[in-house]
């Protein structure tokens, strides 16, 4: 074998060794080409997309909401608070129609993060599917959105029922009203028992969906 190609391969590797350098984030020696090593190459990604996930829920469409409530952010003192003390599992909004109860519930998704979630209007509450009641458990948050005085009578049963088990297996549930805790008393007893366990917020604005008067 021409020995000339055996001492070319042999000055390439010292060549090779020489390049070995100290990664600029951790010193350590690295054969790496690039300025860091392999380990925090993976640890700045990691970073940049934990900083876009951040960015992602602060500003970007919730996930999983729909496009009218897809830009909502809590804003209600007493919400924040609640979703600052994590003491209750269970918050209950009430106010008149168009004061932005749905709005602020889906704000809470966003400030907690809750995927997956489930919202479940009361018109579709008087039964759920079987794939709805297994969502409903493995949900992070549900939001239990417009239940009434004058829900059906299944529909408040299976309020009882969502509200019930996801207190005991302490999850996050969001109730909307337009009804005081008393009517929802006068048609379901034991589910207005379990709301005023929660946390409960009453919405006092104007109507948001009116044309607002010049000020
Ligand atoms: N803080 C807010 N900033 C901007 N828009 C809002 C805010 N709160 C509510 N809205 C808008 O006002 C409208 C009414 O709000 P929302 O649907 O949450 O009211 P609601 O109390 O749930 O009414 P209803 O009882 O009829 O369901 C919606 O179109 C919503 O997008
Ligand atoms: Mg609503
Ligand atoms: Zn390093």
């Amino acid at each position: 074998m021409d020995e000339s190609l055996i001492s070319a391969g042999w000055d390439r590797m010292v060549q090779r060794l020489e390049k070995t350098n100290k990664c600029t984030q951790c010193g350590r020696t690295t054969w790496s080409t690039q300025e860091m090593c392999r380990d925090c190459q993976e640890a700045a990604r990691r970073g940049r997309e934990a900083a876009r996930l951040d960015h992602q829920w602060a500003k970007g469409p919730i996930p999983g909401a729909p496009p009218l409530f897809e830009s909502a952010y809590a804003d209600h003192e007493t919400i924040l608070s609640w979703i600052e003390q994590k003491r209750q599992t269970l918050l209950v909004i009430t106010g008149a129609t168009g004061t932005g109860k749905t709005w602020q519930a889906w704000g809470v998704v966003r400030a907690l993060r809750a995927v997956p979630v489930l919202a479940l209007k009361s018109s579709r509450m008087s039964f759920l599917t079987r794939e709805e009641l297994a969502a409903v458990e493995a949900a992070r948050v549900v939001i239990l959105d417009d239940l009434g005085a004058r829900s059906s009578a299944a529909a408040m049963a299976t309020a009882l029922e969502v509200v019930d088990a996801r207190l005991e297996a302490g999850l996050v549930t969001v109730v909307t009203s337009n009804a005081t805790l008393g009517e929802i008393a006068a048609a379901e007893p034991r589910l207005a028992s379990r709301l005023a366990s929660g946390c409960i917020v009453r919405l006092k604005c104007p109507d948001r969906r009116l044309p607002q008067r010049g000020s």
